[in-house]
């Protein structure tokens, strides 16, 4: 991203050095106007660069927010997750142990976690009916027991807390066909 950026203002600068006055005999810049007009093209290059990529970096501090996840035994893993990403993906990235079967496309249950506090579980949008029937299947259900493939990280999730249940029921993927009644 650094070097992409670089380029585009190096390319930007180049533009204007070669639409600048050229020094010729007929124009009537002299070397010094000339020298000026590079310094400030110096000038700005530099620190246009400096300001955007603090500015890059400062967001990326903000784009993150602090998850906890708790397993079964009551042991806590405190981890860092970009706004966007799914608690699923954050999970498998830091080698949490939420299994997501189907890998997010809502036909399982393996991804079941329950948020422990209701005040984060308020600021989720509403489970889809598709989310209700897979965590109609899962294994130690609670109120407020969302799959974590659904899960999305933004900023007033910040300190979200999820215990990941005792045990999984994975009956879509291994072929489970429930009965007719
Ligand atoms: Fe299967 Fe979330 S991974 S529904």
């Amino acid at each position: 991203m650094f070097i992409s950026r670089f380029c585009r203002l190096g390319a930007h600068t180049i533009k204007r050095v070669v639409n600048a006055p050229t020094l010729t005999p007929r124009t009537s810049c002299s070397p010094v106007i000339y020298n000026q007009y590079l310094g400030a093209l110096r000038h700005e290059l530099f620190s246009s660069a400096a300001t955007k990529l603090g500015s890059e970096d400062g967001n990326d501090e903000k784009e993150k927010i602090n998850v906890t996840f708790v397993d079964k035994d009551g042991e806590e893993t405190h981890i860092k997750v970009p706004v966007g990403m799914s608690m699923l993906d954050a999970a498998h990235e830091n080698d949490i142990d939420l299994e997501g079967a189907c890998e997010g496309s809502l036909a399982c249950s393996t991804c079941h976690v329950i948020v422990m506090d209701m005040e984060h579980y308020n600021k989720l949008p509403e489970p889809t009916d598709d989310e209700n029937d897979m965590l109609d299947l899962a294994f130690g259900l609670t109120e407020t027991s969302r799959l974590g493939c659904q899960i999305i990280a933004k900023p007033e999730l910040d300190g979200l807390r999820l215990a990941l249940p005792a045990a999984t029921r994975n009956f879509a993927v291994d072929g489970y066909k429930p009965k007719p009644h």
